[in-house]
């Protein structure tokens, strides 16, 4: 089991990245390129007063810190150097573990964040398009507002040990998802956060993310917000959650932004845990 395990690694993984960084300019950067782009468009479109100060990626940005730049995958960022192409990346998937996160992996937490979010909300009221005044809009609320809020808060809940956020991870160390289901004071669960890198969408890691998050709560009934019309909606209904009566209005942040993100409130009774 262990060497089958070791000789896919090597076969389907390593190999294809040693032919990659090889080639000079070959897979392995094309694979950056077409990640980073989303990210480089919208840090573009919002500028960043910092940026020419985080030219080169430090790989151990400060995570005290946030500047929309540090956002946009380097060279030496983890967990693009093994999807040399989409293909690989199916491959890759199957080789992820869900574990725990880890005090370093908030950057990438963050840029999960944003980017899911960012595709999430794409379709929503007031979110893009070229009518925008250049303040306004989803790209600047996920880089202005979004990130540098939630920051120090994912910073915060990683280091408290009493608290549990699940990443998926890659071979190589670097984090493609994450999910942080909570419990209130009563015993009944929360689900706080559930996001997944775009480019690793439809592969299995948001419904490996949930798994951990349904089987860490157990069977107690479990509670969300999500935006309505969003894709994620209707897959939180997959998972047999169930509307609550009533719409919570566009929180403030995102109207400060012109957008107008309806939440909706699900519940999933603790009848529905499987174990
Ligand atoms: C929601 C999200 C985390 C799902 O991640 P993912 O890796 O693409 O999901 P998966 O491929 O594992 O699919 C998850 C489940 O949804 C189902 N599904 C996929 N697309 C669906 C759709 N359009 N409608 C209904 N169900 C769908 C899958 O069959 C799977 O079910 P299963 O566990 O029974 O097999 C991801 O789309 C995301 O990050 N979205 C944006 C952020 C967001 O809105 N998060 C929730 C806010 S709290």
């Amino acid at each position: 089991m262990t060497l089958q395990l070791l000789r896919t690694v090597t076969t389907d993984v390593l190999d294809p990245l040693v032919s990659g960084l090889t080639r000079a300019g070959g897979g392995i950067h094309s694979g950056y390129a077409r990640y980073g782009g989303r990210m480089r468009q919208l840090v573009d479109s919002v500028g960043d007063a910092d940026a020419r100060r985080f030219d080169t990626f430090p790989g151990e940005w400060s995570i005290g810190q946030f500047s929309p730049s540090y956002l946009v995958p380097r060279t030496a960022d983890a967990p693009y150097r093994l999807v040399a192409n989409g293909n690989d990346r199916a491959r890759i998937a199957d080789l992820l573990t869900y574990e725990r996160a880890r005090i370093e992996d908030v950057p990438s937490i963050v840029r999960c964040h944003v980017l899911a979010t960012d595709e999430g909300y794409r379709g929503l009221p007031g979110a893009t398009g070229p009518h925008l005044p250049p303040d306004r809009g989803l790209a600047n609320f996920v880089l202005r507002s979004l990130g540098p809020r939630k920051l120090p808060y994912w910073k915060e809940l990683v280091a408290d040990e009493s608290k549990t956020l699940f990443v998926a991870r890659t071979p190589d160390g670097g984090v493609v998802g994450f999910v942080h289901p909570e419990f209130n004071d009563d015993g009944s669960g929360y689900l706080n956060a559930w996001y997944v890198l775009p480019e690793w969408h439809d592969l299995k890691v948001g419904s490996r993310l949930m798994r951990s998050a349904l089987d860490y709560l157990g069977p107690v009934d479990i509670q969300l917000h999500v935006a309505v019309s969003t894709k994620a909606e209707n897959i939180y209904r997959g998972y047999g959650f169930e509307e609550i009566d009533g719409l919570i209005p566009t929180p403030p942040p995102l109207a400060e932004y012109g957008l107008t993100v309806l939440l909706q409130g699900y519940i999933r009774p603790a009848a529905a845990y499987e174990p």
